[in-house]
């Protein structure tokens, strides 16, 4: 028995600790070091657990990392100013020059990119969008400004001798150019009055913040507050084709006059329908799924045609946790904003951190947005530690993360042949796989099929128990767990997972749940 297993009601989560305890997953952790979580045993004694959720993949550099730790006291005995809000930080400007000098060598571009803080990944996610709308208003506004100046001169060439085409005529009703200028003015203020629309993939994970969240697929968490803004369109992964067929679907114009050879007629104009296209280069939440190069190419193609900016979510597949700084770099994708959280921190601060192509960027954004919290001294002072740690012996953590993740993935690979009808797929890059089982909703067993629901939960608290090997389920792919450890990852560790997995496997294969502790 652990005496820190959680069972009576408490202040917070009691619900979610309730539910847990029927696995037997609601275990208190008490210390944490590397991959590794403690708790107490009912005779005090300390019990390893293998963590494979790793902080839902904070942890690069494992827990309470000692460089990190020992890092972090240093900045707190050197004095280091936490607050120290309308310009007056430091280490938040060298960590976005530092960030900026590992993004452009990966993207091999010279361009120049800026930074703007938040503390997590949805609110970095939201910064990003907020900065896009911005971009977009900025170029409604220029549209109209060109628009209203054509009408003016339209009216005065009119009042010339000028005349309308028939196109512009059919328009206004009439010849009459005042009735032109109102039916342009009323059919574009139609059009303005929509709401923005986002693009983002079947699938996606991009935080539960109220923005964020309509850019989150999963029906249940995103169903209910869909009222709360702006909504996406979203976009299967697997169809590469599809993603200017959307755009061209939800195209919308503004009307605009020319005034050419004493005629005065309407054109049409691309109104920015479109804030942004946000994708994850390895989709998390949605099952570990990789985005294809082909669809890397297609949606530059695409948001080039359609004037989209394209944001990359690297919150969980970046900081070299694919074995690049960015994933995308793996598929050749070419982001105009790039969001970063989760690892930044070093597995101990919370920040996050959006970067945004100085093409497109607004540095009037620096005044209209702000977080109390953001850029704090101690949180980008470790996060300074954490980029060098990354680059250090020349990117040795990124080569750990390919070869680790890749021993484990050949791991994982080989329990899927040695049991094709339990295990469907190992995906993933690096240090974020996916290990996904059949779904048994179709098992040959009566009793699986009837508790299919249940067995990802059972399997999750078996592992834990029997193997003292930690490991979460993904939101949206409830039968893909998801294993995102250190770069530390032991050759002994990775022999826990396949021994836990391949224990699984023998028990879904025997049909016999009550072997399931
Ligand atoms: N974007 C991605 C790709 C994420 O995976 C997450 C969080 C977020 C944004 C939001 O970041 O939690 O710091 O606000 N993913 C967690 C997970 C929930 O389970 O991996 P946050």
């Amino acid at each position: 028995m652990m005496n820190s297993s959680i069972g009576s009601p408490e202040f917070a989560d009691s619900f979610m600790v309730e539910k847990l305890s029927e696995f037997g997953l609601a275990v208190r952790y008490v210390r944490a070091q590397g991959n590794t979580l403690y708790y107490l045993a009912d005779d005090g004694t300390e019990v390893g657990v293998l963590d494979g959720v790793s902080g839902f993949g904070s942890l690069m550099f494992g827990h309470n990392n000692p460089e990190i730790v020992e890092h972090a006291k240093w900045v707190l005995d050197q004095q280091t100013p936490v607050h120290a809000q309308m310009g007056g930080y430091s280490f938040a400007l060298n960590l976005a020059a530092e960030l900026n000098a590992i993004v452009r060598r990966e993207l091999g571009t010279e361009d120049k990119f800026y930074a703007q803080f938040g503390n997590t990944g949805a609110e970095a996610v939201e910064i990003a969008i907020k900065h896009a709308e911005l971009d977009r208003v900025i170029r409604i506004a220029g549209l109209k400004g060109g628009i209203e100046a054509n009408l003016g001169q339209a009216r005065t060439a009119v009042a010339g001798g000028a005349t309308l085409t028939e196109a512009a005529a059919a328009v206004a009703g009439g010849t009459d150019i005042d009735r032109l200028v109102a039916e342009v003015s009323r059919r574009n203020a139609e059009v303005e009055a929509r709401p923005p629309l986002f693009l983002a993939l079947e699938g996606g994970f991009h935080g539960k913040l109220v923005g964020s969240l309509q850019l989150t697929y999963n029906q249940m968490l995103r169903g209910p507050f869909k009222a709360l803004a702006a909504q996406a369109r979203f976009v299967p992964r697997d169809q590469p084709h599809m993603i200017a067929k959307v755009m061209e679907q939800e195209r919308a114009a503004l009307l605009d006059v020319v005034v050419e050879d004493g005629v005065v007629d309407v054109v049409e104009r691309d109104f920015p329908v479109f804030t942004a296209f946000v994708v994850e280069p390895i989709m998390g939440e949605a099952g570990i799924f990789p985005l294809s190069a082909e669809l890397a190419g297609a949606l530059r193609e695409a948001c080039d045609a359609f004037g989209v900016p394209l944001i990359s979510d690297e919150v969980q597949s970046g900081m070299g946790r694919a074995g690049t700084f960015l994933a995308g770099t793996r598929i050749g994708l070419r982001p105009d904003y790039i969001v970063l959280a989760k690892a930044l921190g070093g597995g101990i601060a919370k920040l996050g951190v959006v970067l945004i192509n100085e093409r497109l960027y607004h540095k009037e954004f620096e005044f209209m947005h702000s977080s109390t919290f953001a850029k704090d001294g101690f949180s980008t002072r470790l996060a300074l530690k954490v980029l060098q740690l990354l680059e250090a012996d020349g990117g040795k953590a990124y080569e750990l993360a390919a070869e680790r993740g890749a021993k484990a993935k050949a791991m994982m690979e080989a329990i899927k042949a040695d049991y094709p009808e339990i295990v469907r797929e190992v995906r993933g890059e690096g240090l974020m796989l996916g290990f996904e089982f059949h779904d048994q909703s179709g098992s040959e067993f009566p009793a699986v099929r009837e508790m299919h629901q249940a067995v990802p939960l059972l399997i999750l608290g078996h592992m834990l128990k029997k193997h003292r090997f930690r490991i979460a389920r993904t939101a949206s792919g409830p039968w893909t767990m998801r294993f995102e450890p250190s770069i530390f990852l032991s050759d002994d560790e990775i022999a826990v997972v396949d021994v836990a997995f391949r224990d699984v496997c023998e028990i879904l294969r025997s049909g016999d749940l009550s072997r399931f502790v």
